[in-house]
């Protein structure tokens, strides 16, 4: 039996705290769930995972799905790596504390973040160096037009700066059943090129950081500058960071040299959001119930009671305000439904 709710309240299951409703709210515990869902109600007009990437700024009319479906499962493996198999409904973490409990390598940068397996790819999840593609080796999802399942290779996925093509193309399109990586053992060294990941593991004088010490520092690293969901409503970034041509950073750096920039590949520069947030005098400041973080200006909190369509006025404002100073524009990372 499929659990159906009327009218339901989405805000448990949406980390900003946004108080709003469901027309219908589905917890698909397994794929045979999916499909009876699907045979009684259509596809559904909403998908939720860990609810940690969107921001809610309407009722969600139709049939909203809260994606459960859980269990790892390892696979294939060899001397230096093990494949692993992830329902989409496993909290993300729980999967990263899973693989450093064992000493498996590869997502351990990517400890904290907020969310379900099934989500990971949809944004390719990255943070500290590390993006999900870069352990990625497949998964199973249900074509919900025709209730057939497919399987999406690395190259189907057409990975990008938080983006793939189930944000684009294959938008609404596909249920995520199942999620596998390639975890690495034998032999493997840690991603620690990311200047802040570097610069703590020195100052603590580690210098061939086990899997547990990157985790450990990378969590620490987040909870010193990024609010805790649970007591303050956020989806982490609110925006991307801006990728721009080399020449138009090239002139903003002449107008601003401390910018902070980074090459992006094919004359490419990416900047960041949270410091040009920060120089429009956005970072720490509140208006009613929404402000910036105060030590990640690229944050926007539901200090508490906010409606989305609040979140989002306030967001917009930010916007103009770096698109008037700076002449940059800002493209929301969160999904807003
Ligand atoms: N900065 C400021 N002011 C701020 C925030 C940042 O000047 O208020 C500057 C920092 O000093 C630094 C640069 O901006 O020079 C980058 O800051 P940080 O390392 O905090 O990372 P970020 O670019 O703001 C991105 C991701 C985060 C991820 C971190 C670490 C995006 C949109 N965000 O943030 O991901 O955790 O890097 O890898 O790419 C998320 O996607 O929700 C998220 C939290």
């Amino acid at each position: 039996m499929i659990a159906v709710q009327s009218s339901a309240s989405l805000r448990p299951y949406n980390t900003f705290g946004i108080e709003t409703f469901a027309e219908r709210l589905i917890h698909i515990r397994t794929p045979e769930e999916a499909q009876k869902a699907l045979e009684r109600f259509g596809p559904p007009s909403y998908i939720l995972g860990g609810g940690s990437n969107v921001l809610l700024t309407q009722p969600l009319e139709g049939t909203t799905w809260l994606t459960r479906i859980g269990g790892i499962a390892v696979g294939e493996a060899n001397e230096r790596s093990v494949v692993v198999a992830a329902g989409s409904g496993v909290v993300w973490n729980d999967l990263v504390q899973w693989a450093v409990q064992r000493q498996l390598g590869g997502i351990e940068n990517l400890v904290l973040i907020p969310g379900t397996v099934g989500a990971a790819p949809i944004q390719n999840i990255g943070a500290y160096g590390v993006e999900l593609k870069d352990a990625f080796v497949r998964l199973e999802a249900l074509h919900l037009p025709t209730g057939q399942y497919h399987v999406f290779w690395p190259e189907d996925c057409r990975f990008g700066y938080r983006d793939s093509f189930f944000k684009r193309e294959g938008r609404g399109q596909y249920l995520i059943l199942r999620v596998w990586l390639r975890l690495r053992k034998k032999g493997y060294r840690p991603n620690v090129a990311y200047r802040a990941l570097a610069n703590w593991l020195v100052e603590k004088g580690i210098h061939a950081p086990t899997i547990a010490q990157v985790a450990h520092a990378v969590a620490a690293i987040r909870t010193s500058k990024l609010p805790d969901p649970a007591m303050w409503g956020n989806a982490g970034s609110f925006f991307k960071n801006p990728i721009l041509l080399q020449e138009a950073v090239a002139a903003l750096k002449e107008q601003y040299p401390t910018m902070p920039s980074w090459p992006a590949g094919h004359s490419m520069v990416k900047i960041p959001a949270g410091w040009l947030i920060e120089q429009c005098g956005w970072k720490g400041r509140r208006e009613g119930p929404v402000g910036c973080h105060e030590r990640q200006a690229l944050v926007i909190v539901n200090y508490g009671g906010a409606t989305g369509a609040q979140v989002w006025a306030f967001a917009q404002k930010v916007r103009a305000s770096v698109q008037e100073h700076f002449g940059v524009e800002l493209e929301p990372e969160v999904q807003v439904w």
